[in-house]
């Protein structure tokens, strides 16, 4: 469709409309960018070793079930909620508030965004980091006949190390620096395109390789039973928890994101295409991993015990498994970096648009920062490590930054979203924004999301925020 709204395209509107002064940002190119972009975000080490193994051990097709219905119910609404804000303010996740609704305490929540987005970074990067060392060592077959003892070891001699850690957390805040340094469309759109679709292909070599084992239906069906005995209040909240996480909701990702897209993007729809597209993926991952690791009789697990341990080990004993364990590390790898290229462009945007900084600087000092305190992380994130001894509120610095995150950043900033567009921001902007100022014909969607975002959404966020609290 072609862009006939250039007025709104270059400027921002604050809440009443007045047009306000936009600096020159830069777009991603189509529409076709802006979903693999998007997706890149929610794509993540989420689908890996959350969601298969939530869906097998509370109850499979009920869980997933009951996931799907979060992710629309909660997760998508909230996803469209920072998709109005961040393309009619067309700026970063705090200014986007500023713009909105100036002289008023709204932009706080963009600095828990920004806050949010480095605390996850803190953790999330030192996991990256074992995924890219994991490539490394499967590749010089490190694996080749290894027992689950040895699996153990090899795991906990890695990150108990006071420098190995620390030398992965420098390659992955490297390559993220590389990516963001060229910007929206020659970085971030560039890397997605090529990385998204070859994820989706390698995948797809590891499904097809797990179904043809023996054995392999035992895994399907520890995924997919239906078992709607084992959903309990505190598994739906779960559920929600993880469409939260696993939508990249409430950590302005998507607000800067959305800031980048272009005046003839539809909303709504990218909001939906982008949840099946996130299911599908981790569908595939559980159908990946599963039937093998049924077909050695091993323990079902979550975490990173399923990655570090249990998907050598099994890979280590099937046919072609030498091949395929890089080839299933590189895919962990491709989606943990997108997704943290998104968490980084959000503290990146704000420096870079706040004070005026030029682009690289903007990276490297917030990589920089990433780096050094994530190395607190690094090096206590199993009870081996140099730091694991070292505890705030009794946890480690690697429990720490996970917990804050994502059990108080994460919704507190995800509810406060939802509750600004649904009842700050006006309903004209809501629906201006959702119909790309009037020219698609969708009336009744745009009605139905505002229902969600407004009552459903915040009702569902603060019960997943008590419950993560202890408090229900
Ligand atoms: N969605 C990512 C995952 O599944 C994690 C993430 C959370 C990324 C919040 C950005 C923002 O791993």
């Amino acid at each position: 469709m072609i862009n006939s709204r250039s007025g709104s395209s270059l400027n921002s509107r604050n809440m009443r409309g007045d047009t306000m002064e936009t600096p020159s940002r830069e777009r991603f190119s189509s529409t076709t960018a802006v979903f693999l972009a998007s997706l890149g975000s929610a794509l993540g080490l989420g689908n890996i070793w959350k969601f298969p193994y939530m869906t097998g051990k509370f109850g499979g097709g009920a869980f997933l079930m009951l996931y799907v219905i979060s992710v629309l119910l909660v997760a998508v609404p909230a996803m469209v909620s920072e998709f109005v804000i961040g393309r009619r303010a067309r700026r970063n996740a705090v200014q986007s508030f500023e713009v909105l609704a100036p002289h008023s305490c709204w932009p706080c929540v963009g600095i828990l965004a920004v806050a949010g987005s480095c605390l996850i970074m803190f953790f999330y990067a030192s996991v990256a980091g074992w995924v890219y060392a994991y490539i490394g060592k499967s590749l010089i077959g490190s694996f080749t006949g290894v027992t689950v003892e040895g699996a153990t070891q090899q795991f906990n001699s890695m990150v108990s190390s006071p420098f190995v850690p620390i030398i992965w957390l420098f390659v992955v805040v490297f390559v993220i620096s590389v990516v963001l340094i060229k910007g929206v469309q020659r970085g971030i759109e560039k890397i997605t395109k090529t990385l998204i679709p070859i994820f989706f292909v390698l995948i797809l070599i590891c499904v097809a390789r797990a179904l043809t084992l023996s054995g392999a239906g035992e895994g399907l069906s520890f995924l997919y039973k239906v078992d709607f005995s084992l959903i309990t209040p505190t598994v739906m909240l779960s559920a929600f928890g993880l469409a939260f996480f696993k939508m990249s909701v409430g950590m302005g990702t998507m607000i800067t994101y959305s800031s980048y897209y272009t005046g003839s993007d539809r909303l709504i729809p990218t909001a939906i295409r982008i949840a099946f597209a996130d299911i599908l993926a981790s569908l595939l991952a559980g159908m990946a991993i599963f039937p093998a690791v049924f077909s050695f009789g091993l323990e079902p697990q979550g975490g990173s015990g399923l990655l570090f341990i249990t998907i050598p080990l099994v890979f280590s004993k099937i046919p072609f498994g030498h091949v395929l364990l890089p080839v299933f590390f590189v895919l962990c790898a491709i989606i943990a970096t997108t997704a943290m290229i998104s968490l980084v462009q959000v503290p990146v945007a704000w420096a870079e648009e706040r004070f005026g900084l030029k682009k690289w600087k903007a990276v490297v000092i917030n990589t920089g920062l990433i780096f050094s305190v994530g190395i607190l992380s690094a090096l206590s994130a199993t009870p081996d490590g140099v730091l694991s001894e070292v505890k705030i509120m009794g946890l480690g610095f690697f429990d720490l930054f996970d917990f804050v995150s994502s059990n108080i950043a994460l919704p507190t900033c995800a509810l406060l979203t939802v509750l600004f567009v649904g009842w700050k921001l006006s309903k004209e902007i809501y629906f201006s924004e959702v119909t790309n100022e009037g020219l698609l014909h969708d009336r009744i969607r745009p009605m139905i999301f505002l229902f969600l975002i407004r009552f459903v959404a915040p009702v569902c966020i603060l019960l997943v925020f008590l419950n993560s609290l202890g408090v229900i």
